[in-house]
């Protein structure tokens, strides 16, 4: 078995190569363009391995076949697929951009590889395999770790996750539009305690973002929240504005009480009374949540001053809602 592991590893760093090769070569015109209007910098795709894979069947098939590596293990890479008829082979990524997926400890473990135009799927990962499980594996921890800071910033996209280490904050990963799950916080916890949740501002990346809270709350994270403006995502806000406006957002991050808040209360009109109850009762389940007693109260604040409702009121909701859990 770990000697499957090794040559998957030597396989996927040979892919990755390739791949890498192909962007410098005529090959990779198209794909170099992309980058280009993209702006990622040279030297930073570099550092993140960026390639490109043929748009033919099977050139990475033939490459690695050359390279002395079995079928058998092609296959178990992901990389190669075996054709539905005949018993030919192809490449599971094709004339896409190549991003290298790392471990922690900075070994290729698998790939995603965006499509240069429009089109399904806009991006296509590794599937899981001896190497790679996308309930696992970040994209970007082995250089977020290098920056030893004690807070990560949790992006959803491999651009965002370049571009804002790009605009100087290191400590950032991406969980790659996977549902952020228990396994991905457990691997985080090795490496910081507190997390900036900075999901696209889209509908689903508020709703992932709201998904992400206790899953990181429950493993023992301080989690603050931020989001940018107007349902872009962190790298077309950096292109747009610059690293300082960023740095904004990042300050500007809120306590994940005050982002749960703030999101059900877009579902109220707060001049009506109905609303009013409403609210308030599904902010006191919110609050009920909260263990420190602080915490709990500088919320009910912020909830009464909302609603106009006494803070007693709802601090007796929060009791009564305590007792019926336990
Ligand atoms: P760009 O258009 O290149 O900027 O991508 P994005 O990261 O902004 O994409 P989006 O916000 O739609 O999705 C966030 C992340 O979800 C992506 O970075 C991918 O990791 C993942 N994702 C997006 N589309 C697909 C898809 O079609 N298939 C899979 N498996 N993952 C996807
Ligand atoms: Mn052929
Ligand atoms: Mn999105
Ligand atoms: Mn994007
Ligand atoms: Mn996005």
């Amino acid at each position: 078995m770990e000697r499957l592991k090794t040559r998957l590893f030597e396989m996927h760093r040979a892919a990755g190569r390739f791949y890498y090769d192909t962007l410098q070569s005529d090959e990779g015109v198209p794909a170099r363009a992309y980058l280009e209007r993209r702006q990622l910098k040279p030297n930073l795709a570099r550092k993140f391995g960026i390639g490109y894979s043929p748009d033919r069947r099977h050139a990475l098939f033939d490459h690695l076949k050359g390279l002395g590596y079995s079928v058998e293990d092609m296959v178990k890479s992901g990389l190669v697929i075996p054709d539905k008829e005949g018993s030919g082979y192809h490449d599971r990524f094709r004339g896409r951009l190549m991003f290298p997926i790392f471990d922690a400890q900075g070994r290729v473990v698998g790939f995603g590889g965006r499509i240069l135009s429009k089109g399904e799927p806009k991006y296509l990962n590794s599937p899981e395999t001896v190497l790679f499980s996308k309930s696992r594996n970040l994209y970007g921890l082995n250089f977020a770790k290098a920056a030893r800071k004690k807070e990560l910033i949790l992006v959803e996209g491999y651009m965002d996750m370049i571009s804002v280490y790009q605009a100087g904050f290191h400590n950032v990963v991406a969980s790659l539009g996977t549902a952020f799950n228990r396994e991905h916080a457990m691997t985080l916890k090795k490496y910081a305690e507190d997390v900036i949740l900075l999901y696209d501002s889209d509908e689903a990346g508020t709703n992932a973002a709201l998904r992400a809270i206790p899953v990181l709350v429950e493993n023992g994270f301080h989690v603050r929240v931020t989001q940018v403006p107007d349902g872009k995502d962190p790298d077309e806000f950096i292109k747009q504005n610059g690293s300082a406006e960023f740095s904004k957002l990042l300050v500007n991050a809120v306590h994940y009480i005050s982002f749960q808040i703030a999101c059900i209360r877009r579902k109220y009109a707060l001049d009506n009374p109905e609303h009013r109850v409403r609210f308030a009762t599904e902010a006191a389940q919110i609050l009920t949540k909260l263990e420190s007693d602080i915490e709990r109260d500088v919320y009910t604040a912020e909830v009464s001053r909302m609603t106009g409702v006494e803070e007693s009121a709802i601090q007796n909701e929060i009791r009564k809602l305590r007792r019926k859990e336990d």
